[in-house]
């Protein structure tokens, strides 16, 4: 393991869930800021926080046409220990090593470490880079709630970031010349590559959709079957539902992964049950054409069971293709490596939108992610480092 990654390893482990659970601006993620801005200082690099909550790490002064690299450090629920600090805890080790080789940059160079990116807290995905790109309202963003009913607006001016600051940062844009994050992979691309290191060249469309179910909440003694309308029962129908519709559209992906009855008790019938959809597929119209038919097939779930349905669009992101040119030069640059597409979706996705952006994977053994098993071997680990410091020292 990395040196940066064995120093964070206890910060926000989940002993109910399993790995890791650090979440915008809660303990761990502070905690981890704390670490962040530490680690950078040791380095000699300015740390500043953005409008949005964003952890800037300057080499040099801050300025315009700079080569930005980083990821973020927060997780999913239970989530593994690569995925986000391996790009940072490899920026910092990439910088070091560039320093103590005594190189000078001739560009700015910064490393950025993005808030909120899996939307755990807020269930927005990529929040800090979509608010710095003005990819999501800010009166929006500031509205969103998390699972105890504590507002963005709210958690931000608890930790010092002004609500009233959130959104589109255009100064902040301006300044990146060229992003370029380093991420674990998430499925099983170079294991079947036989390969340690690869260059994005593509992120599936995605996005996330909030299922709600209502019917009859009742008592679970006192009334017979025939007399139920009950969401439980409709929301297990409707996700075999989403299984079938994924099933019945070759490269598509569909996903609940998080339910919740209302009140909730053993003995009651649910008056409400909401499921949350995570949707993705190759382009944004197949993602649409796959999310009606889930709608419908929802919708009649609900019928059937004397329920009514609603699918509410909580986040979407478009499908991403790198710049061919970047990722030739990348790939050229670091001795032929192969490109590979990914289905997890990125920050460098949504600045790709913006400015110039590229991403580098590392070869993830188990082929598992969002999970504990997720996992990379110090050999893979010192690849990636060694890719990342020898495309900074080409592009710096
Ligand atoms: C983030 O990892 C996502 O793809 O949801
Ligand atoms: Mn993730
Ligand atoms: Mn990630």
């Amino acid at each position: 393991m990395l040196t940066g990654l064995a120093e964070i390893t206890d910060v926000g482990r989940d002993p109910r869930r399993g790995g890791y659970s650090r979440h915008l601006w809660q303990a761990a993620d502070l905690e981890l800021r704390s670490w962040f801005i530490e680690r950078a200082e040791r380095l000699g690099l300015d740390v500043e926080t953005d409008r949005n909550g964003n952890l800037w790490a300057w080499w040099g002064q801050p300025g315009t046409d700079a080569v930005v690299t980083g990821s973020h450090l927060d997780s999913v629920p239970g989530g593994g220990a690569y995925d986000g600090p391996l790009g940072v805890v490899s920026a910092l080790e990439a910088i070091g090593r560039l320093q103590a080789s005594g190189f000078v940059p001739s560009r700015p160079c910064a490393i950025l470490m993005f808030a909120e990116e899996e939307g755990s807290r807020f269930g927005v995905a990529c929040l800090g880079s979509r608010l710095l790109a003005g990819a999501i309202d800010a009166d929006q963003a500031r509205a969103l709630t998390d699972r105890d009913g504590v507002t963005l607006a709210e958690a931000a001016q608890k930790v010092g970031v002004d609500p009233a600051h959130l959104g589109v940062d255009r100064d902040a844009l301006a300044r990146i010349g060229l992003f370029l994050e380093l991420h674990v992979e998430q499925g099983r691309g170079l294991i079947d590559l036989g390969q340690p290191v690869a260059v994005a060249s593509s992120i599936l469309a995605h996005g996330r959709w909030r299922l709600s179910v209502t019917g009859q909440g009742n008592h679970a003694g006192g009334t017979t079957m025939s007399e139920r309308r009950d969401p439980m029962v409709a929301t297990a129908a409707a996700i075999v539902g989403v299984q079938t519709a994924a099933r019945n559209r070759p490269g598509t992906r569909a996903t609940i992964g998080r339910i919740e009855a209302m009140p909730g008790g053993t003995n009651v019938i649910a008056s409400r049950v909401t499921a949350w959809l995570d949707a993705r597929a190759e382009t944004d119209q197949e993602t649409r054409l796959l999310v009606a038919d889930i709608a419908e097939r929802a919708q009649q779930a609900a019928a059937q069971n004397g329920c009514s349905a609603t699918l509410t669009e909580e986040s979407w992101a478009g499908a991403v293709q790198f710049q061919p040119g970047l990722r030739a030069r990348f790939t050229q640059a670091l001795g032929q490596v192969p490109e590979l597409a990914t289905g997890a979706g990125h920050d460098a996705g949504v600045l790709a939108a913006q400015v110039p952006s590229a991403m580098l994977f590392v070869r993830n053994p188990t082929g598992i992610s969002h999970a504990p098993e997720e996992f990379a071997e110090m050999a893979d680990c010192v690849a990636g480092v060694d890719a990342l410091e020898l495309l900074l020292r080409e592009l710096l």
